[in-house]
This record gives structure tokens, C-alpha cells and sequence, in this order.
């Protein structure tokens, strides 16, 4: 122990003992499979200890109990809403867009000849809705066609709070201001300011369902996605489960279907039908242009 977490661990208000975090970091791995290494136990005392406060406890002993109550279902969905990390932000790692409006300009294509005129994407681990208002935004601005299509995304997350934001679609103003042209416009084009929120239309909210999903857990999608993005997601995992997720992204995408990872989560190993086309996007099957 360093004398500097020394002097951390002095100062806490609750008693937190390393026994008492491997539990905690066991349970989070059961539930969602997100790895919690050593290096995080401030990370955990920090996120729980407001969670302790609200129960008026003293001890991460008592919390600790309370997981093991007959009370642990309604408390756990508490622990994996503190412990999940939801970053992310409008047109975060744009460069998935463009590609992104490639491939829908030519689905569109071949397939409007057809009288399938679906386009299913997948944003899993969405977090607050910005990726999939992002996805929303820029396919309606560059391939227009879609507006008149059955083009839905589905958005799925396992925090149920972060879920709640994102059917709301009311984000604060300036969470794009610093976003770079021409997103910043797709983006404008597609939401109302008022005051200090920003509310994103109703046009683009319909495209987009919002619903709790682990993971870990069956999916109960029963129809192929010709999109899937899941970033920044993989990277809690350890191996086995990123190369389980990976293996199921695959079987869920259409033939030609386009998987979009985070930009640092590329795959030491892949599905053999699985093909890498620029940078952190993957393709299923020969892609012709
Ligand atoms: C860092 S955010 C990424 C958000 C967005 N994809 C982006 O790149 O900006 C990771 C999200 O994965 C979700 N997550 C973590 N484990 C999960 C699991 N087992 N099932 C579903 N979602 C999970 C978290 O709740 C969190 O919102």
C-alpha cells in the first residue's frame, strides 16, 4: 500500500476493507461483466459511498450485508448504476460516420429495388442517447430516404438511469458547442435550444427505442441489425467475454453488416467472417463496393 492511499484510506468516512471490495467487485463482474481490477478501489468507495449515505449506514460491512439480504434484488440495480462508466458524448469518434452513411447509401440502394426497405441499427451500451441521436441525426441528414423508411435503432444500456436521459432527449446546450462542423450542424438541424437545454425532434426521436438489455444475458432480438455500434463498451470486459460478444455481434449483423468498435478496442481475434475496413470497423462477409 502506498503512503499516499495510506492517508486516502485514513481520511474516508466509511470503513471500506479489501475484503469487502473483492466482494463488491465479484458481484459487479456476475452481474455485468466488468472487470475491476485493484487499482479501483477508490473508484468504488467514491461511487457507493453517497449510495451509503442514503441509507443512513455506517460501513461498507453493512452494505455489504445488505447484498446478501433478501433485499439484494431492488439494491443491486442501485450497484450497477453507481459502478457503470457512461461517458461518451455527441459524434464522439466521428470517424465511424462517414462509413456509417456509406453503407446506408448503399443498402438503400440494392435493397429499394426489393420490398424490404429496412434498416436496423444497434447502439448497445448507449448510455445517455448521444451515440444513438448521433447515428439518427446523421443518417436522416445524409441519406433522407430513410426518413420514409422502416429505419429504426435500437438503443439498449444496462443503467436504467442513464436510459431514462436518454428517452428524454433533453441534453444541456452546450454539449455541442464543441463539436466539429459538419456535425455541429447535422445536430443543430435536428434539435430545439431553448434557454440552456437542447431537445432533440420528435422526427428523430421515433426512429429510436430505448431499452434496458445486459449484455451478459440472452438478447431477445429476433431480427438481423445491418448496423451495430458497440464503443467503449468492450474495453470493461476481460477476453472471454469481448471475444464472446464479438462472436454474437456477428451472428446478430446481416450478411455485409458493419460493426463499429471504440477506438481502443480493435480485435486481437475475430470471427473468420469478420473483416477489418478502416480503422476499428469491421464489416461480415466479402463488402463490394
Ligand atoms: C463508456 S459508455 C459508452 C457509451 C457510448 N457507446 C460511447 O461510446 O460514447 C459504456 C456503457 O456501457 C454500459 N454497459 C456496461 N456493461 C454493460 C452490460 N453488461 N450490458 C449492457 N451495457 C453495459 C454502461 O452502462 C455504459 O453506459
Amino acid at each position: 500500500m502506498t503512503q499516499q492511499s495510506t492517508i486516502a484510506e485514513r481520511k474516508r468516512e466509511f470503513s471500506f476493507t479489501h475484503e469487502e471490495f473483492k466482494k463488491l467487485t465479484s458481484l459487479v463482474y456476475s452481474l455485468t461483466g466488468i472487470v475491476l481490477g485493484d487499482h479501483k478501489k477508490d473508484m468504488v468507495y467514491g461511487r457507493l459511498a453517497r449510495r451509503l449515505r442514503e441509507l443512513g449506514m455506517r460501513s461498507f460491512s453493512q452494505y455489504c450485508d445488505l447484498l446478501d439480504s433478501k433485499r439484494s434484488d431492488d439494491e443491486t440495480g442501485f450497484l450497477v448504476n453507481a459502478i457503470t462508466t457512461n461517458l461518451t458524448k455527441f459524434y464522439r469518434e466521428s470517424h465511424h460516420f462517414e462509413s456509417l452513411a456509406a453503407h446506408a447509401q448503399k443498402v438503400t440502394r440494392d435493397r429499394s429495388r426489393l420490398s424490404d426497405k429496412t434498416f436496423l441499427v444497434w447502439s448497445a451500451g448507449c448510455s445517455s442517447g448521444e451515440e444513438p441521436y448521433s447515428i439518427a441525426t446523421y443518417l436522416l441528414s445524409k441519406v433522407p430516404s430513410l426518413s420514409s423508411w422502416n429505419f429504426k435503432i435500437l438503443a439498449t444500456d444496462l443503467d436504467t438511469n442513464m436510459l431514462n436521459k436518454g428517452k428524454a432527449g433533453v441534453y444541456k446546450a452546450d454539449a455541442i458547442q464543441s463539436i466539429d462542423e459538419p456535425f455541429k450542424s447535422v445536430i443543430s438541424d435536428h434539435c430545439n435550444i431553448r434557454g440552456d437545454s437542447l431537445y432533440i425532434k420528435e422526427k428523430v426521436k421515433n426512429h429510436i427505442h430505448f431499452k434496458q438489455l445486459n449484455l451478459l444475458h440472452q438478447w431477445p432480438m429476433k431480427k438481423k441489425y445491418d448496423v451495430i455500434f458497440c464503443r467503449n463498451v468492450l474495453i470493461y470486459f476481460d477476453t472471454q467475454t469481448k471475444n464472446n460478444l464479438v462472436s454474437r455481434y456477428t451472428d446478430m449483423l446481416r450478411d455485409g453488416g458493419m460493426l463499429c468498435l471504440g477506438h481502443s478496442e480493435s480485435l486481437h481475434e475475430k470471427p473468420e467472417n469478420l473483416h477489418l475496413h478502416g480503422r476499428t470497423t469491421y464489416f461480415k462477409g466479402e463488402v463490394s463496393s
